[in-house]
């Protein structure tokens, strides 16, 4: 078992915990920061079916009191309607709850967002444990203390800072994730190799066929990678004020606006994000800031994990460049994209839009991608 630590001024500071045995230590884990010994876990029904068994029998050896509650799963779900469904169930809850309960998210990042936003809106706050069930959130959601819902267009438009108390990740959880859920993840983990670790990028390639066949090793050691890195950027910029923690958004611009326009049913967050990589790449070499051979580099690297690289036909430039311009980086409507120099180096840079368009119509040529 190894432990990352996330280092936060005021008492905020926390440990992931990543290995194979982690679920059973989840009880003990949790003792030791909580300060109640009642715990309310919130998940959905198919992770409950799998694995809440296995949570709640860990937090009663440890002395808790383990209540559930569930809500649906899928992206249309995170929402302002099922927060209020979830305060209700909380609400319910005999004898009340007081402040000191421990809420456990025990899923993706969709629970690990729901959560951790009830969590810091309920009573005025409470304590929470991030437990995330997929790759995505393993690598990513679950650490940094971001909460919150989508509302309207607005991916993530209502939400707060709110770090856990601890995160708790056993990469065994991985079994029954869906095997396209977990090439979404890796995503992100070519994310912080092209921001943050070139050596990443190459790891990501030379084990592409065992992290994909879900090798326990492989997969545990590019966690442990991308929560250190993650973990940097937050210490250094926890609540994004000087512009550090937005290099995460890499790929995220055009990403999100793809999920928008396709009402977040075609694409898995990790597929619209390395579609958005690859735009923003592209569009990094029409500022002549982005050297070719880094995006094709990219390109082979989300390739080999069976990732997608291209646009869709059916959602026009002009629509992404819409939704761009209401992206939470925008400024005065001129879209801003991280963009990179070399791998390991990126800048936060707005982008006249008659350039992003330059860069979309190469990205739907593939032009210079053979
Ligand atoms: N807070 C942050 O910093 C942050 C960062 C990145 C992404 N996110 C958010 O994360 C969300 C995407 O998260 P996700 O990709 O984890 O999707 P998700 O939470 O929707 O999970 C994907 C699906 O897999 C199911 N599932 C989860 N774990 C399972 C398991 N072990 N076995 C079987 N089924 C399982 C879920 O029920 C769901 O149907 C987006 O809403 C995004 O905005 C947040
Ligand atoms: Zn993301």
């Amino acid at each position: 078992m190894s432990r990352v630590p996330v280092a936060l001024s005021e008492g905020r500071d926390y440990e992931i915990h990543i290995g194979a045995d982690s679920l059973a230590a989840l009880g003990p884990h949790c003792a030791a920061v909580a300060h109640s010994s009642r715990a309310v876990v919130v998940t959905q029904p198919r992770i409950a079916r799998h694995w809440e068994a296995g949570v709640s029998q860990s937090l009663e050896r440890a002395g808790f009191q383990v209540e559930s509650v569930h809500f649906p799963a899928g992206e249309r779900y995170k929402n302002l309607t099922t927060i209020t469904r979830l305060y209700d169930a909380l609400y319910q809850l005999t004898p009340a709850l007081d402040r000191k309960t421990l809420i456990v998210a025990l899923g993706g990042g969709v629970v690990g967002d729901m959560a951790g936003y009830v969590a810091a809106t309920y009573l005025r706050g409470l304590d929470y444990v991030q437990v995330p069930t997929t790759l995505l959130a393993m690598v990513d959601s679950s650490v940094g203390g971001k909460t919150g819902v989508d509302f309207r267009e607005g991916k993530n438009l209502v939400g707060a800072f709110h770090q856990p108390r601890c995160v708790v990740i056993d990469p065994t959880l991985l079994q029954t994730l869906p095997r396209r859920e977990v090439r979404s993840g890796l995503a992100e983990v070519v994310k912080y190799g092209v921001i943050q670790d070139p050596q990443l990028l190459t790891t990501l390639r030379e084990q592409a066929g065992l992290l994909l066949r879900g090798d326990a090793e492989a997969i545990a050691a590019v966690v442990e990678r991308s929560c250190q890195l993650k973990a940097d950027v937050v210490t250094a910029d926890e609540r994004e004020e000087t512009g550090l923690r937005a290099i995460l958004n890499f790929g995220h611009t055009i990403g999100h606006a793809l999920e928008s326009a396709t009402k977040y049913r075609r694409y898995k967050h990790g597929e619209a994000v390395a579609i958005g990589m690859i735009s923003a790449a592209l569009i990094g070499e029409q500022l002549g800031v982005t050297p070719s051979e880094l995006t094709q580099e990219l390109r082979a690297t989300l390739v080999a994990l069976g990732l997608p690289t291209d646009l869709p036909d059916d959602v026009s430039d002009e629509t992404l460049i819409a939704l761009t311009a209401r992206d939470k980086k925008a400024e005065a409507g001129e879209a801003r994209f991280i963009l990179v120099k070399q791998l390991g180096q990126v800048e936060l840079m707005t982008v006249p839009t008659k350039l992003v368009q330059v860069g979309l119509t190469t990205h739907r040529q593939g032009l210079g991608l053979d």
